[in-house]
């Protein structure tokens, strides 16, 4: 029996159980005011031990180069930069959902953060070898990306279940699953959620169409498929939880500019990079 989810509804659910994105709220005005600097940043991320945890395990792996050296909370604030910060404090306050989280058969919120933090690093380098804008957003809007299945994990359990279950059958796509379901797919309903949180338009475009980026509007339409692009790479190389790979058309790779013969290329640059990364993973 379908369960259609109502966003309003949906909406006063997460406040009640979810208090986090007032915090996320904080991070953001904070990196977006031109005056704040390293001591406001700290003063937030120094009272939420999950933030700190995951400040300092990402400053100290190998991928910032000064493995197991940094204590303080001001230096790793510097070192990761900023925009790094925002999309740090953003994932830990999405990833605030697994905390209630149990593992279901053919899933479970680590592989899902696996595969995010997969998608993550793979969309900025994409974003960083062919310039198709800033690195770190790329980076974050890969952090995010199904946000939306975190969502429907948390707060609609039956249904996720059964709809886990007919996506490994294979004959539909997780989104068409999902709508049939819920009226909605995740990503569709990570769009409502992050417009309501005051996200910039990108993020809730991009992320709204990381399933179909051809049919994005225009001034979003990098964005979603280089996204587009980074999940499916991570999905073909069975990293973290994954849909079925989706065919990548040509019409991506020439949206985004990026030679179809490379494709190898930077498969093997981001198992480098997620070498790199695996401090951050544990
Ligand atoms: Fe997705
Ligand atoms: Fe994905």
């Amino acid at each position: 029996m379908p369960v259609k989810i109502d966003v309003k509804e949906l909406e006063t659910k997460i406040q009640n159980v979810f208090p986090l994105p007032q915090i996320l709220e904080k991070i953001m005005r904070a990196v977006n005011d031109p005056d704040a600097n390293a001591t406001t940043i700290e003063n937030i991320f120094k009272y939420e031990p999950s933030l700190t945890l995951k400040l300092l395990t990402l400053a100290n792996s190998a991928y910032f180069g000064v493995p197991g050296k940094i204590t303080n909370i001001r230096i790793a604030i510097t070192l990761l930069g900023l925009n790094l910060i925002k999309s740090l404090a953003i994932h830990a306050s999405v990833n605030e959902f697994f905390r209630f989280g149990t593992n279901i058969p053919g899933f479970s919120g680590q592989e899902l953060w696996k595969h995010s933090v997969g998608v993550a690093v793979c969309a900025k380098m994409l974003a960083r070898d062919y310039k198709l804008g800033n690195c770190e957003d790329f980076f974050t809007l890969g952090i995010l990306h199904d946000a939306g299945l975190i969502i429907e994990y948390q707060f609609f359990r039956a249904s996720f279940i059964a709809i886990v279950s007919r996506m490994h059958e294979r004959k539909k796509s997780l989104p068409e699953i999902e709508r049939a379901e819920f009226g909605m797919d995740h990503a569709e309903l990570a769009q409502h959620l992050f417009a309501k949180w005051n996200l910039p338009a990108f993020f809730s475009q991009a992320l709204r169409y990381h399933h179909d980026p051809l049919q994005a509007p225009e001034s979003f339409r990098t964005h979603a498929a280089g996204l587009f692009l980074a999940d499916q790479l991570v999905r073909q190389i069975n990293f973290g939880f994954g849909c079925p790979a989706e065919p990548i058309t040509p019409a991506i790779f020439s949206l985004l500019g990026i030679p179809l013969g490379d494709l190898e290329k930077v498969k093997q640059e981001f198992l480098l990079q997620i070498d790199e990364l695996a401090l951050f993973l544990q």
